[in-house]
């Protein structure tokens, strides 16, 4: 086992430090400098022309990617999107017909609630294809096709590679929507094609910044609960960071869009309660300052993802975990590692079992 660990101390750190290259391999050999091939997705011209909506059923982490699969593909596709957790999808007879496309995402393919939500997608007569990390699944076998996700085997229950590479493939299939459907234009093809090719460096020189998220869980190691805020595409990754924390570090977390926090939750922040705010570069960045300002008002501390050269966000933050400057498009793929890190070094300064937490599967096979 040590040797399969390659000298980390844990497969989720392993797997962490893996995502540069898993980006890499989940593009390798599919884009050109301004198109995609997408050999195994088995989907003709005329399956492609009926399209009018878009679902994606999935659970846990990779529900979360469906999530931020909608931001994509709304926002640049213009095709309405809907996402359900699979063990809903699958109950509550959903509207479909060949005019929908089901977009079903998995690490294992064989999640029992996600097959079981392909399988009603298909006798409703819409087309089905795969997200999947394991080759030769059942989820791929019963799908019309597959866009495979190339991170190879991850050990550790909670997910992350799996995460990253599964948004990698999401940007794929926009690119090969927009281009077979007309949508996209060259230029914004080869714009999106640029920015795919430059994520593997910038990943690995977050994953290089460890210290300040170390610095972070030595503070809050100890808190019994934390809120994760973040808008629009963001949102789903305060989702994620949520979730990670919860599943390794049994500390009570909730994610949830930034706006929503007055509704509800805000009643929660006391200085005990530490926020992580997501606050990179973006059209709702003064947003969520005035989120993060609620919560100083109400003596919350502040852990800020922000973006390089973000002099103002000192102000208001406490911790600064920093990603470079990118596009709000490709922005996930860079917030959700020093959640991932956190999560990660709180688990082990706590001194959990990170690899294999308590009550959790690393693949649900039963409903
Ligand atoms: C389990 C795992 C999660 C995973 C979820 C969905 O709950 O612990 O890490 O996100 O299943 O798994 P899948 O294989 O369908 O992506």
């Amino acid at each position: 086992e040590m040797a399969e660990k390659n000298g980390y101390d844990h497969f989720m750190l392993k797997e962490i430090y893996e995502q540069p290259r898993v980006v890499e391999d989940t593009l390798r050999g599919k884009i050109t400098d301004s198109s995609v091939k997408l050999d195994g997705i088995n989907l003709t011209k005329e399956d492609l022309e009926k399209i009018e909506k878009i679902n994606i059923v999935a659970c846990g982490t990779s529900y979360h990617a469906g999530l931020v699969g909608k931001y994509l593909i709304e926002q640049n596709l213009r095709i309405p999107t809907e996402v359900d957790v699979a063990s809903e999808f699958r109950y509550k007879d959903p509207i479909l017909s060949e005019k929908n496309l089901v977009i079903v995402i998995s690490q294992s393919g064989e999640t029992a609630d996600t097959l079981a939500g392909l399988r009603e997608a298909k006798k409703k007569g819409a087309k089905v294809i795969g997200i999947i990390n394991v080759v030769g699944s059942t989820i791929t076998r019963e799908s019309d096709g597959t866009i495979y996700t190339n991170a190879g085997p991850e050990i550790g229950v909670a997910s992350t590679k799996a995460f990253v590479s599964q948004l990698t493939a999401l940007y794929l299939f926009l690119l090969y929507f927009g281009e077979e459907r007309n949508i996209l234009s060259l230029e914004k093809r080869k714009y999106i094609v640029d920015g795919l090719k430059k994520l593997p460096e910038m990943i690995a020189e977050v994953l290089k910044r460890d210290n300040e998220i170390l610095k972070a869980s030595e503070e809050f190691k100890g808190v019994n609960s934390l809120m994760f805020i973040g808008r629009n595409i963001n949102y789903p990754i305060a989702l994620e960071g949520a979730l990670k924390l919860k599943e390794i570090s049994y500390i009570h977390a909730e994610g949830y869009p930034a706006g929503e926090l007055k509704h509800g939750p805000i009643a929660l922040i006391e200085e005990e309660v530490p926020t992580v705010a997501i606050a990179v570069k973006s059209d709702t960045y003064d947003k969520v300052i005035s989120n993060i300002q609620e919560i100083k008002a109400r003596s919350g501390k502040i852990i800020a993802v922000a973006t390089d050269g973000d002099e103002k966000i000192k102000e208001h933050a406490d911790i600064i975990l920093r990603i470079h400057e990118v596009d709000e498009i490709f922005s996930p793929i860079l917030t959700v590692l020093p959640l991932q890190l956190l999560a990660y070094h709180i688990s082990n300064k706590r001194g959990l079992d990170v690899d294999k937490p308590r009550n959790l599967a690393k693949s649900v096979t039963v409903e």
